[in-house]
């Protein structure tokens, strides 16, 4: 397994990978697809600091994680957030664990003091691994958001590096 930075090639690969997360309603609260559009503007955005990794598995992707803006306000330049997607074959095998490993490393390079997080309760895989890594539960957001109709609560968690 070979866990490098993102390249433009790979776009379409995280794109895949990021639309299976949101068809299985675990991950996030978006519901929408991306397009390759989308996709490439969000890339744009994560060319300096906010760096995004990926798993290569003899030639195939198959996991990316990112650093991404917490809040636009300068006051919060140390504060990375996080997103994780493993495809879905290869989920539960330990990837995850090893871009976690990466991108807090990455953070620390890019003087981020700490990663943030959300996530839902019920994600059991994800509460293994950010659990595994150390990450602290920060506290549950009751009703934040909806999902087909209903709505979730969303754990805010974080990591000091
Ligand atoms: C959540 C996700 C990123 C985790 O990555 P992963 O590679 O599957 O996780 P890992 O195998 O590295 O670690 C998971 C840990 O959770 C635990 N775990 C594994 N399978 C589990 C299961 N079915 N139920 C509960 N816990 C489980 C284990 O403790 C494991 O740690 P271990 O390596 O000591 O055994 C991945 O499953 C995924 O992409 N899911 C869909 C998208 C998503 O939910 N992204 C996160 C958005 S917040």
């Amino acid at each position: 397994m070979i866990i490098r930075e993102a390249m433009e090639t790979d776009i379409d690969s995280v794109k895949d990978i990021y639309n299976q997360g949101i068809e299985d309603r675990i991950a996030t609260l978006e519901t929408e697809l991306k397009d390759q559009t989308y996709m490439e503007e969000w890339f744009a955005k994560h060319m300096g600091r906010y760096k995004v990794i990926i798993a290569d598995q003899e030639g195939e992707i198959v996991g990316w994680a990112s650093l991404n803006p917490y809040n636009n306000r300068s006051v919060y330049n140390g504060v990375a957030d996080l997103s994780v997607y493993i495809s879905r074959d290869h989920r539960g095998k330990g990837i995850g664990g090893l871009l976690l490993q990466s991108i807090e490393k990455l953070a620390k390079e890019n003087d981020f003091n700490k990663i943030v997080l959300f996530t839902f309760p019920f994600n059991q895989i994800g509460q293994g691994l950010y659990k595994k890594r150390g990450y602290r539960e920060v506290g549950v957001f009751k009703n934040q958001g909806m999902l087909d109709g209903e709505f979730v609560d969303v754990m805010a968690m974080e990591k000091l590096l």
